[in-house]
């Protein structure tokens, strides 16, 4: 996703001048917090925050779901009027015992001819601590915010036309979710598992449509851990079921239909996709964005962060992920300080901190207290990007574990993978993500390897190149940014088209 990724490089460099005793830097002015009662670098602080009493009523919801089989959670259920589409939608919460809520926002497909059975896409954005909110006003939904965001207008190119979308603001304390905290990309991955067995359970309507797992940005992180916590479940699950050992209630669950997942400028193999940050600010495509001796200052500290990150893919944990972050995130400091925009080497940061004016206006759109009471937040302040979420999957070490390695079984296993990747993003870029696709350990890899880039075409002219070997595609979009629909509305339906119907690039 987007944002995330500005606030959260901002941490980044706030937190390595924590960490190491650096002062401040001038990349300040360019990541400063967007939220002015963000408190500045205290990562201490917690984001946990809880439902506004004057919103809280059991009235406003139209359905009240729940499964004998997941006695911990519920989903809470509305139909919103928003958006200015004609198509169904849904709005509501997850809830689970342990206080936490989960916001999500479902639009049906609407223009699809197969209708009820039109393909389901998860959508989460990245951050970590973005609003997947911002990704459907911003990128991939069925309307946009006008100047100001007074108000929304179509967007007829979101990726609804034929497929059912879920925007689901996970972790918590993102968007319109609430409550305690869960600060790594697996605890919430056996989440968005819950969410989807009610959501089919409540919705029979949609049980004969195939589910994809999409995300952006650190959604490289979530999206591997989201589908192995449901590819494993649904092992564990259809094995029970062979046996004939389901419990009565276990019987209302489902094996959820993952088809495939994707992933677009995610961050899924740092040790990889460190090594291509000089590439793509000296030597890419595009004008560079620094000098050569910035970019070879990169270089040299590739090798330390290289073993540092080796270690993080070791043992996993904190005390060997969080140096990594750190020392490696401090390499990305010319370019924050540059004044270009790390989503895209082509243009400055403009328009705020987190460098698109549009963000303000989805802020203010969803922070209007009746679209919010039409959608049933529980809470009066949408946050689009949370500071104190991105500080506290930081400095849990997550950032820098290996999230590729999930995704080989998911492969064997027949469930299909995109990675597609703007070409004019920085900081999760393509030549990183095609690198670590190409050297992805599985079993079609060295066919991978040695398969041709072909040209892809929209309407006959040229969208981008994409290589693919059986299940497996690498897609590079051309003249897109960090966030691809964005830039690309047109292209990028097209991509998520043809993927969904299973058509060659
Ligand atoms: C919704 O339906 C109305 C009436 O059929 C139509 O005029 C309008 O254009 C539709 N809106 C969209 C966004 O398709
Ligand atoms: C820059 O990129 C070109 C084309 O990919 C490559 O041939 C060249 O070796 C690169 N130069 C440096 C200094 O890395
Ligand atoms: C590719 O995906 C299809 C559809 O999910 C699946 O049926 C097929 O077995 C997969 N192929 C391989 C080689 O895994």
């Amino acid at each position: 996703m987007k944002l995330a990724s500005s606030a959260v490089w901002s941490f980044a460099v706030a937190g390595l001048a924590l960490a190491t005793g650096v002062a401040a830097s001038p990349a300040q002015h360019v990541f400063a917090p967007h939220r002015p009662e963000a408190p500045e670098t205290n990562a201490a602080v917690s984001p946990v925050r809880h439902a506004t009493p004057s919103l809280v009523d059991s009235a406003k919801w139209e359905r009240i779901e729940s499964m004998a089989a997941l006695p911990n959670y519920q989903l809470r259920v509305k139909q919103p009027k928003l958006c200015e589409t004609n198509a169904t939608q849904y709005s509501g919460y997850l809830d689970t015992d342990e206080d936490r809520h989960f916001f999500f926002w479902f639009f049906e497909a609407r223009n699809s001819p197969k209708r009820k059975e039109a393909p389901l896409i998860l959508w989460m954005n990245g951050g970590p601590g973005c609003s997947s909110s911002t990704g459907m006003l911003m990128e991939l939904g069925p309307c946009r915010p006008d100047k100001g965001g007074a108000s929304v207008s179509p967007h007829k190119y979101g990726w609804d036309d034929q497929a059912h979308v879920i925007f689901l603001d996970q972790p918590l304390n993102v968007g319109f979710s609430y409550g305690s905290d869960v600060f790594n990309s697996i605890a919430a991955g056996k989440d968005v598992y819950s969410f989807l067995q009610l959501f089919y359970h409540s919705f029979p309507e949609y049980s004969k449509s195939e589910l994809h797992i999409f995300g952006e940005s650190y959604g490289g992180h979530y999206v591997p851990a989201t589908a192995k916590a449901i590819h494993e479940t649904n092992l564990e699950f259809s094995q029970k079921q062979s046996l004939g050992v389901l419990s009565t209630a276990e019987k209302q669950k489902r094996v959820l239909p993952l088809t495939s997942i994707g992933i677009g400028n995610g961050l899924t193999d740092p040790l990889i996709q460190y090594k291509y940050y000089s590439t793509m600010a000296c030597n890419s495509t595009y004008d560079p964005v620094l000098s050569k001796s910035q970019c070879d200052e990169m270089d040299r500290s590739y090798p330390t962060c290289a073993r540092l990150i080796d270690a993080c893919y070791k043992w996993q944990n904190a005390l060997a992920c969080y140096p990594a972050e750190a020392y490696c995130n401090r390499m990305l400091t010319a370019y924050a300080q540059s004044g270009a925009n790390v989503y895209d080497v082509r243009i400055p940061c403009e328009g705020g901190n987190l460098c698109y004016p549009i963000i303000s206006d989805i802020d203010a759109y969803l922070n209007r207290p009746e679209v919010q009471k039409e959608l049933g937040s529980d809470v009066s302040e949408f946050v689009s990007c949370s500071q104190k979420v991105y500080a506290g999957f930081t400095f849990s070490g997550d950032w820098m574990k290996p999230y590729v390695s999930e995704i080989p079984p998911l492969l064997e296993a027949g469930i299909r993978v995109l990675i597609y990747a703007g070409d004019a993003d920085f900081i999760c870029n393509w030549y990183g993500n095609k690198a670590w696709s190409v050297a992805l350990e599985w079993s079609g890899k060295d066919k991978f390897a040695n398969a041709a880039d072909k040209e892809w075409l929209v309407d006959g002219k040229s969208a981008g190149e994409a290589r693919t070997y059986e299940n497996f595609s690498f897609v590079r979009v051309f003249e897109a940014g960090h966030m691809v629909p964005y830039d690309q509305p047109v292209n990028s339906l097209d991509m998520i088209n043809r993927w969904l119907a299973a058509k060659p690039f």
